[in-house]
């Protein structure tokens, strides 16, 4: 079975590529989940038996691949602050053939734009074998996953054409941080209750229109830096980690320039090696616990040479932060982060002359392991 969105039907407008409309729609997209899934006073409220399903569970098994993937490690986060649910995020093609050991009420989310990718299908048809419970979490409704799971959840993106998923990875964070809290005060955890994810949605939205008014900010910035450049780090610490993978991968695939995210701590064990005269290194500090860390790993690369770029909440911003972000609760932070990565991906790849919204040898759903 496969699903295939005939992109003449989704309007492009006056956008040069699909890719830019759909990072420009990400406000919408938090506003339109808020809307779905909150009632009107800021509560989630989402299907009895689903929520059972989770309470019952003693651990999350968060499975995906590329893009989902990375959603699903800021999700995990949420799981575990806001529900108090051990969380475990996995590479689907990887979980598919190495099953670690399990807890003993195991329960499962499939983190998945198109519902098709092959990988995460091949875990799905493991755990319905053995009969555990699950839910997709998908933007096209009927896809196989959202079929084949015990729940689906719908993220209300609408149609995403361009390769480079941007606005699905957002929804995902967003409709995991609404059902994150809808689990934390089914299990009265006070943390959830306090946590208001409604107004915090409004802020991101009012955050992400902010970055995508200042597109010509990172049209200048991927000039100066990224175009010329062989190679990139994005680096940070915990969600700003999760966030350098998906920054990461976005300039590399649209771009071709060879991008690692790197766990800022990480880098002096090996990866500094690669730091040469004029390698951009782009910080990305949004953690107030690790905020002077991942600043000390910058100051390492750039007494090498390196040219340093900070992404950066305004709580935490100094003089010469080159992007400094709206302050919203720190675990929603990533939701902020990730648009200044996508812009930059975005203006390399069209200051190149690049396809952005085909890159060469991807697909938009990977229907073979
Ligand atoms: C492909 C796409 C990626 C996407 C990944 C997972 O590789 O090019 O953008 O992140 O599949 O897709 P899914 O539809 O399962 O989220």
């Amino acid at each position: 079975f496969h699903v295939d969105i005939d992109a003449a039907q989704a309007d492009k407008g006056t956008y040069p590529f699909y890719m830019l409309k759909e990072i420009d729609e990400q406000p919408n997209v938090m506003r339109k989940l808020a809307q779905v899934y909150l009632n009107d006073a800021g509560d989630p409220v989402i299907n009895t038996d689903l929520l059972a399903a989770l309470k019952a569970a003693d651990r999350l098994y968060v499975v995906a691949a590329g893009t989902s993937y990375h959603a699903g490690l800021v999700g995990a986060k949420l799981f575990e602050s806001l529900a108090s649910v051990p969380t475990e995020v996995h590479v689907s093609s990887e979980f598919a053939y190495n099953q670690p050991l399990l807890s003993e009420k195991p329960f499962f989310i499939f983190l998945t734009q198109s519902g098709e990718t092959a990988d995460s299908r091949e875990v799905l048809l493991n755990v319905n074998e053995q009969k555990f419970p699950s839910l997709t979490i998908t933007n096209v409704p009927n896809s196989t996953l959202s079929r084949e799971a015990t729940y689906t959840l719908l993220l209300h993106a609408g149609p995403e054409i361009a390769v480079a998923s941007t606005k699905a990875y957002t929804a995902q964070i967003a409709l995991q941080a609404i059902l994150a809290k809808a689990l934390g005060q089914a299990k009265q955890q006070s943390g959830a209750n306090a946590f208001d994810v409604k107004q915090q949605l409004a802020l991101v939205a009012n955050g992400m229109q902010a970055l995508v008014d200042e597109k010509d900010t990172f049209d200048q910035l991927a000039k100066a830096d990224l175009l010329h450049t062989p190679n990139t780090f994005y680096i940070g610490r915990g969600l700003d980690y999760a966030v350098s993978l998906e920054t990461a991968l976005k300039l590399k695939e649209i771009s071709y320039v060879q991008a690692e995210g790197f766990a800022s701590g990480e880098l002096k064990h090996g990866t500094i090696a690669l730091i040469e005269k004029d390698t951009p290194v782009i910080g990305i500090i949004t953690q107030a616990n690790t905020a002077g860390l991942t600043r000390s790993n910058l100051q390492e690369v750039s007494a090498r040479g390196a040219k340093t770029i900070t992404i950066v909440t305004d709580a935490l911003a100094k003089n010469d932060d080159t992007i400094v972000l709206p302050t919203v609760d720190e675990r929603m932070t990533p939701l902020l982060s990730v648009v200044p990565g996508q812009l930059l991906a975005y203006y390399t790849s069209l200051n190149k002359g690049l396809d952005v919204d085909k890159p060469r040898n991807l697909a938009k759903s990977v229907t073979v392991e």
